[in-house]
């Protein structure tokens, strides 16, 4: 381990109610600060930013909707440079639900990893706690893994199982999930810091 005082500079995607990136901000230590949030709508999580004192030095919603599908594109390269204009050197995207296309990835691949709520390869998509009780699967979990072209397909970093209950519904087993995602996304970024700058993603 090296004695990097600097702490990771962490950028933070998210769509929906951001309890992730609520967990993250929560955490920062020595280790890391959140330097940006970004969002893709309006959603709880970028109020959720707002709110947070001390509020990250960005938080900006980059609206797909003003592009669409036809100029996904555009949009991506504009994610890109809102997120390079707070230089992180890590970007997590934290309930996400947009798939980071090649303009992003051309800048961040390496260094831009994702949580998903399934034990990848199994359920990756949009619908993995769904998928998981709809399997009958006794056991499901959590990933952080990096992101790259693919849906859900990059290289692992760290996996945390969590059982099934009998009666579980959708929402309880999800809830049940990100509980856990939490603590192990908080893990994972102390332990990128701990690796110092050099060995760090991207690095
Ligand atoms: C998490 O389960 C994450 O893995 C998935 O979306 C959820 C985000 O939850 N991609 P929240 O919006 O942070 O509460």
């Amino acid at each position: 381990m090296t004695n990097n005082p600097e702490p990771l500079r962490v950028a933070v995607l998210a769509s929906g109610t951001g309890s992730l990136l609520q967990a993250i901000l929560n955490a920062q230590d020595s280790s890391y600060v959140v330097v940006g949030v970004f969002a893709d709508k309006p959603c709880e999580a970028i109020d959720r930013a707002r709110r947070h004192i001390p509020a990250p030095q960005t938080v900006q919603v980059v609206d797909f909707s003003l592009f669409g599908q036809a100029r996904r594109p555009q949009w991506n390269s504009l994610l890109a440079d809102s997120v390079a204009a707070s230089s992180p050197d890590v970007v997590v995207s934290a309930g996400f639900m947009r798939i980071l296309g090649e303009e992003f990835l051309d800048r961040f691949g390496g260094r831009t990893i994702n949580t998903h709520p399934a034990l990848l390869p199994k359920f990756p998509g949009a619908h993995a706690v769904r998928d998981a009780l709809a399997a009958g699967a006794k056991v499901t979990g959590t990933t952080v893994h990096y992101v790259d072209a693919g849906v859900d397909t990059g290289p692992v970093i760290e996996q945390r199982e969590v059982p099934v209950h009998p009666g579980d519904d959708e929402s309880m087993l999800h809830e049940r999930i990100k509980t856990v995602e939490r603590e192990m996304i908080v893990d994972v970024l102390r332990g990128f810091r701990s690796l110092g700058t050099r060995a760090r993603p991207g690095g």
